[in-house]
């Protein structure tokens, strides 16, 4: 879910790709760190736990904490460490379908 976002982008005219998120297409910049540009944009929750269902976003920025998971073209990575490309299908890890018919 799109939320209004604290976070600026440095660049006020960055070469922007397409990449989607939960089906939702997004203009960020190109080879911008993707957990940053993702929060830039106004994605507030990443992933939700597994357990209780609560949600997490990034909060090292460092790949520790794993809060920033997110699946990249259908591979769970760390959002923070990436970068953006052109034409990524980003989604929440808990939104994948795992082949049995349900999400
Ligand atoms: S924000 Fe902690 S691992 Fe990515």
């Amino acid at each position: 879910m799109k939320t209004a976002s604290p976070f600026r982008e440095l660049d006020p005219t960055p070469d922007r790709v397409r990449v989607w998120f939960d089906g939702v297409p997004l203009a960020l910049p190109r080879g911008d760190n993707l957990a940053a540009a993702l929060l830039a944009a106004g994605v507030g929750v990443f992933r939700r736990t597994p357990a209780s269902g609560a949600p997490r976003a990034p909060y090292c920025m460092m790949g520790a904490c794993f809060d920033c998971l997110v699946a990249v073209d259908g591979v769970v990575r760390q959002a923070c460490m990436l970068a953006v490309e052109d034409g990524q299908r980003i989604a929440r890890p808990d939104r994948l379908d795992n082949g049995d018919g349900e999400e």
